[in-house]
């Protein structure tokens, strides 16, 4: 069996070969150019925002990125860690590489004492529900005050967040 390897850096611990790899596993799932997707983490990616990097056998084989968001629910602020850009090699899906990463990524929400919030289509949904995840179901749903036609995700193992929410909306795109 190869070795598994999980790492969380921040940005500005990053090599550009890193990015440029990341980049290359995003570019698998969702069909932008290598430029596009390299300018859109330039133009979104913070430097202190969080990269968790699954590695097999030294390969990048599953990522996603955490970011410090804020949250709007019903009029009130609230600090989150925002998740994005969840993937798995295409080779590597469905043999539990996407299950390993969220559950590091959610001790890490754990250790942090922060509530996890994503953005998904309908398809996926089952995925972070088996994850621990839980549905908002909230009437609107927005980022950087645009309206989302997507789900919006939530981990929230210290139940900070209230429920019967109406408006959701984060004040970044990540
Ligand atoms: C979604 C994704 C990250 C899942 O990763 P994966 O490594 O294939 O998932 P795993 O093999 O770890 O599956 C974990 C569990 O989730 C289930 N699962 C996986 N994909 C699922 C899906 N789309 N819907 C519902 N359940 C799903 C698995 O059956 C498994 O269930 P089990 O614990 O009962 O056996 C991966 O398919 C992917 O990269 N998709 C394309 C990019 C994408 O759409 N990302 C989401 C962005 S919001």
């Amino acid at each position: 069996m190869k070795k598994l390897e999980i790492e969380i850096r921040e940005t500005k611990d990053l090599s550009e070969q890193q990015i440029v790899e990341i980049n290359g596993l995003k570019q698998q799932h969702w069909k932008y150019s290598e430029a596009e997707h390299m300018r859109w983490f330039r133009e979104n990616i913070k430097q202190d925002d969080k990269h968790v990097l699954l590695r097999e056998g030294g390969e990048l084989a599953a990522y996603l990125n955490i970011v410090n968001v804020d949250v709007k629910i019903s009029g009130k602020t609230i600090k989150m860690l925002g998740i994005g850009n969840v993937c798995v090699s295409v080779t590597k899906e469905g043999s539990g590489m996407g299950a390993v990463l969220m559950a590091v990524t959610n001790s890490y929400l754990k250790r942090k004492k922060l509530c996890g919030i994503l953005f998904c289509r309908d398809k996926v949904v089952g995925f972070y529900i088996r994850a621990g995840w839980e549905k908002v179901e909230a009437r609107e749903i927005a980022v950087e005050e645009k309206l989302c036609d997507c789900n919006a995700m939530i981990y929230d193992p210290l139940r900070t967040i209230p429920e019967n929410i109406e408006k959701i909306s984060v004040n970044r795109d990540f």
